[in-house]
């Protein structure tokens, strides 16, 4: 191409989701534009640079996908639900606290089992009994009223706390006052019914920097690799999503067009 002239111009470009302040380049050609975003400043920019590294977890109570999911070297933890269990088949006190303890002998740090009570007293005793399963176990709470006083009873009791079933920035930021490990926001689920996930976790990581809080945020309800992947862009603490999600992020056909042109190009040679 053939310029005519340069014109560079530098300007803050404020935006939604992950450019929270970066900077663009545009070099003007022969009628033409052409705009380079330069995304590397976007960390040196950023207000609160993170310094944790994102974790992986695997949303299942399923021990072969764990399994799976471990041997790859990459899964920082497991989260279950309820429903996730009973897909599983697990049922009965005794039962479940087996399968959680199955699960936390397979990864090394962070499995959420998922209190079923619903009052403040219920909620305490179980979780209770929960985080004597495994040191590697995060009490999960669901965001209401009696969920909200019981995460603040295990903050004092520095048990682990995983509040679950959160759908905006004001559940997400009594999660944190009340000291919660991790917050739960379910994208899927949003999307689901219109609202955009995304920007839910953009809107709580922005919040949660304002203030430093120390509230992990746990992108949950994870339906695909895009959503992974944005949310790695945004700066989410943490995914949790179903195995194909994270074994899907390996998939390139220029991965597999290359690898077997490499294997026939020395088959060729080698016989
Ligand atoms: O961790 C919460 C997750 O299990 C919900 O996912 O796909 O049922 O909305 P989904």
């Amino acid at each position: 191409m053939n310029k005519i002239f340069t014109f560079s111009t530098l300007r803050i470009k404020g935006s939604h989701r992950s450019d929270r302040l970066s900077f663009s380049y545009t070099r003007l050609y022969l009628g033409s534009e052409q705009s380079v975003f330069a995304k590397s400043l976007r960390f040196v920019f950023k207000f609160n640079p993170k310094t944790n590294r994102m974790k992986f977890f695997i949303d299942t109570a399923n021990l072969d996908d764990i399994r799976e999911a471990y041997d790859l070297g990459i899964l920082d933890g497991v989260t279950t639900n309820p429903s996730l269990m009973a897909k599983e088949g697990i049922s009965g006190d005794a039962n479940v606290k087996a399968h959680y303890k199955a699960i936390c002998d397979i990864v090394d740090n962070n499995v959420s089992a998922e209190v079923i009570s619903t009052d403040f007293a219920g909620m305490v005793a179980e979780g209770k009994e929960l985080a004597k399963i495994d040191d590697k176990i995060v009490v999960k709470v669901p965001m209401i009223r009696e969920g909200i006083k019981a995460i603040k009873h295990f903050t004092n009791e520095g048990i682990r706390t995983n509040c679950t079933l959160v759908f905006s920035a004001g559940q997400a930021l009594l999660a944190a006052k009340a000291g919660a490990s991790y917050v739960s926001p379910f994208i899927g689920r949003l999307d689901d019914i219109a609202f955009d996930g995304l920007d839910l976790i953009d809107q709580i990581v922005g919040i949660y920097e304002n203030y430093g809080y120390g509230t992990e945020v746990l992108a949950a309800s994870i339906r695909h690799t895009m959503h992974l992947i944005q949310c790695a862009e945004i700066g989410a603490d943490v995914v949790t999503c179903p195995l194909k999600v994270i074994t899907g992020l390996a998939n390139h056909p220029l991965t597999d067009q290359g690898l077997a042109q490499f294997l026939a190009d020395h088959a060729k040679v080698n016989g």
